[in-house]
Parts: structure tokens; C-alpha cells; sequence
């Protein structure tokens, strides 16, 4: 007996026909032809049920802000940075909850149910620390939210921060964060990556710094996080969020540093959106994209990731929580057209984020959590070409977001009455 069975799934590893069972939150039973009753039965009709989407980098204390006090007109990183200044003393501890948990509303329609957010911790009052902290017990029922001490000023460049970051690892923020390209000098930059690893060493604790978030190609902090990931023995715990400034580097240098991140077990995150509105802004023509090479750490065997970054927010004025969309921009910034590096722009919205945030029992298989998307498309694929609608999202074996199929009537004399985008196929779907 199960509480629910999903039957006739196609798997994002190509798998097909498939039935999944599900008892008390856990996944039982997955084979074709699956026996056994079920309190609820979802006939997935050989669509794709996917593990559910995970964003390993975000801002949740800025997100849905946009506009507060004032709008970046110039998109310019830094711009955004002293809006965001100006936004950080009027902030409510009431607001911010109201804006987070808005946010996981979308994210859960969205099939994504594990996000790490970094939280400025710049802050003597640590607002956006406690309220993120609320929020994180209050989504805990359905959303892995992972919190990142983040000292969007400096850990030594903002008066304070080096208490202030201590502090929100005290109050419980899972992550040790940091900003060395934004450090007053380049030795700053590596003092602060030394004593942030320091940090997590002596607590135990995960590292993910934003690093390299810049067109400098001589900026090479990342060059410095593996070196004290290995030197500390935190292999497989750190990860480098930009890395843009590998975009522009001297390729016989990162010749050189792909292997040394790879030995150390760093993993990589991008944020595709963000790195190619805010990238290559100093360029007139030809401008630099300014994303880091995913496909080439890919071939190294790095642990790679697309983030979201920011929603609505003194950064960027768009975004949906829709990872597809962000495995679609990944995808063509880094020209990964390939059909299996497409198939690696979906893991780097599921599974590749799910191993940095170091997430328990994720993935469709037996013994793990019932947690799952079941996608209006075929494959990883189609899923990314069409922003595949999340038909069902299920969270611990229980359905907590439906949407309906996207179907569109025509009224087009001698054609179809109605179009289905996922029934369009190729010799390939
Ligand atoms: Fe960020």
C-alpha cells in the first residue's frame, strides 16, 4: 500500500515508464509495472518527473524590492550595491518576511524547493539575518532554505563585519559568506578568503564566497579559495559563486587553475542573467559576456550550478523564480547547444546545485525524499525549451502546487482546434 504512486514516468536520465511509490514522505518502490494500492494515483502519461528545481544562489533579503527607494537605471553592479545601501536602513523585519515568503510562494509553483540565499549581514541590527531566519523555520515544511552570512560590504572593508559575521553564525545562518573582489585591495581579498575558511574550519560549516564578480582578469581570489580549501581540509564543502573574472583570464593561466579547483573539490556556481546584464559593462564592442566557463570545469569533472541571483531587486528587474529560464540563459551564454550539455544546463538547476548546497536524500530513487516535479514536457531538453508548466509539484509524497497543461485554442480554418506545445515532437523527442 502506498499514500501515492506515480505511474508512467520518464526520468531526466532517459529512463521511461516508469512507477513510483511512495510511503510516509519516502520514495519505496520504483520499477515498471508497480503492484500495490495507492491512496492517490498520478498518471504522468510518460512525462518527464523531475527531482525538483534547486537554486544554490540567491538573495532573499533583496528580492521584490525593486523599486525601493529608487530604480537602477544603469544595471551597473555597483550601482545596485549603494541602492541597496539605501534600502537597508528603511528596511522592516515585517517587510522583508512578507517579501521572502511571497517569493517561496512562486518558488513552489515553480517546482523549486531548496534555495540557499545569502543575507547581508552589514547590518548592526542584523534585520535581514533574523527575519530570513523566520522564514527559514516557517518554509521548512516544504522549502530547504539554506542561509549564507554575507558581508556585501567587506568582511573588512565594513566597520564591523568581521563581528557582525560571527554573530549571524551564532544566531544559526548555515553558510560562512564573503566579497574578496570588493575588499579594499587584492591582499585584503586573500586575507579575507584565508580567515573566512578559517571560519567554517574551526565551526564545521560550508563555504560559498561571491568571488571574481568582476571583468578583471587579474582578479584570481578563486585562485586563493582552493588553495585554503585544501590547505584547511574543506574539499567537496566550498563553493566559488561567479567567478566571472575567469570569463576574461589568460587562458594558459586557468589552464593551471582548473585542475587546482578540481583537486580541491571547489564547485562553481554561475549566475547566467545576472553575469551577462551586469558583465562586460567597461566594453564597447565587441562586448564581453562575462560568464565563467562552465563547460570547460564541467569537462574537469567540477561540480557546477546555475543561480538565480536576484528577482526583482536593485540588481535585476526581472526573473520569476523560473530555473528553466535560468538553464535557458546558461545554455546560450556558454553555448552548451550540445544535446548533452543541454541534458548538464538541466543538472545545473537540479542535481549539481543539490550536491553544493549538500542536500539529504534529493533525487528519484529508492530511499530517498518524495520530493518531485511533474513537467509538461518529454525531457530535460524540452523541459528547457519550453519552460515546461509544473503540472504537479509534491513535497514529502504530498501534491502542493497544481498548474494546468499550457494549451492554447485556435481558431484557424483548416488547422488543429487546439496547439499543445509539448505534442510538438522531433526525431529526437
Ligand atoms: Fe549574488
Amino acid at each position: 500500500m502506498f499514500d501515492l504512486k506515480i505511474i508512467n514516468a520518464t526520468l531526466p536520465d532517459g529512463r521511461t515508464g516508469l512507477d513510483i511509490g511512495i510511503r510516509a514522505g519516502r520514495i519505496t518502490a520504483l520499477e515498471t509495472n508497480l503492484g500495490g494500492d495507492a491512496g492517490e494515483t498520478i498518471n504522468a502519461a510518460g512525462q518527464l518527473v523531475s527531482p525538483p528545481f534547486v537554486d544554490c544562489h540567491f538573495h532573499m533579503d533583496a528580492t521584490l524590492s525593486l523599486g525601493l527607494p529608487r530604480i537602477n537605471e544603469s544595471g551597473l553592479l555597483l550601482e545596485g550595491i549603494r541602492i541597496w545601501g539605501e534600502l537597508k536602513p528603511l528596511l522592516t523585519h515585517e517587510a522583508v518576511i512578507e517579501r521572502a515568503m511571497a517569493y517561496c510562494d512562486l518558488a513552489v509553483s515553480q517546482g523549486l524547493l531548496a534555495i540557499r540565499t545569502h543575507v547581508d549581514i552589514c547590518d548592526e541590527r542584523l534585520l535581514g539575518v533574523e527575519a530570513l531566519l523566520e522564514v527559514k523555520k516557517r518554509v521548512a515544511p516544504y522549502i530547504d532554505l539554506q542561509l549564507v552570512a554575507f558581508p556585501q560590504d567587506g568582511y573588512f572593508r565594513y566597520p564591523g563585519a568581521v563581528d557582525l559575521l560571527n554573530r549571524a553564525l551564532d544566531l544559526g545562518v548555515d553558510v560562512v559568506g564573503g566579497i574578496p573582489h570588493f575588499e579594499r585591495t587584492m591582499s585584503d581579498g586573500a586575507a579575507s578568503v584565508k580567515a573566512l575558511c578559517e571560519i567554517a574550519a574551526e565551526r564545521g560549516l560550508l563555504v560559498d564566497l561571491h568571488c571574481d564578480e568582476t571583468d578583471d582578469p587579474m582578479s584570481r581570489h578563486i585562485e586563493t579559495l582552493a588553495y585554503e580549501t585544501q590547505r584547511l581540509g574543506l574539499n567537496g564543502r566550498v563553493n566559488g559563486s561567479h567567478l566571472t573574472s575567469m570569463h576574461s583570464m589568460d587562458n594558459y593561466y586557468v589552464s593551471k587553475l582548473l585542475p587546482l579547483i578540481a583537486e580541491a573539490e571547489v564547485s562553481a556556481t554561475a549566475n547566467p542573467l545576472i553575469n551577462i546584464g551586469i558583465q562586460g559593462r567597461h566594453d564597447t564592442y565587441p562586448k564581453r559576456r562575462g560568464m565563467t566557463r562552465i563547460p570547460e570545469m564541467l569537462t574537469y569533472g567540477i561540480t557546477c550550478a546555475f543561480g538565480h541571483d536576484c528577482v526583482m531587486d536593485p540588481w535585476y528587474s526581472l526573473g520569476s523564480g523560473d530555473m528553466l529560464e535560468v538553464a535557458s540563459m546558461g545554455l546560450h551564454v556558454a553555448q552548451m547547444t550540445g544535446r548533452a550539455a543541454m541534458r548538464q544546463c538541466f543538472d545545473a538547476v537540479t542535481t549539481g546545485p543539490a550536491k553544493i548546497m549538500h542536500l539529504d536524500g534529493y533525487g528519484i530513487a529508492v530511499g530517498n525524499k518524495a520530493d518531485m516535479v511533474v513537467l509538461q514536457a518529454a525531457d530535460p531538453i524540452e523541459a528547457i525549451r519550453l519552460r515546461a508548466t509544473r503540472l504537479k509539484v509534491i513535497k514529502s509524497g504530498k501534491v502542493i502546487a497544481n498548474s494546468a497543461p499550457r494549451r492554447t485554442s485556435l481558431s484557424l480554418a483548416g488547422r488543429p482546434e487546439e496547439l499543445d506545445p509539448s505534442a510538438m515532437r522531433s526525431q529526437f523527442t
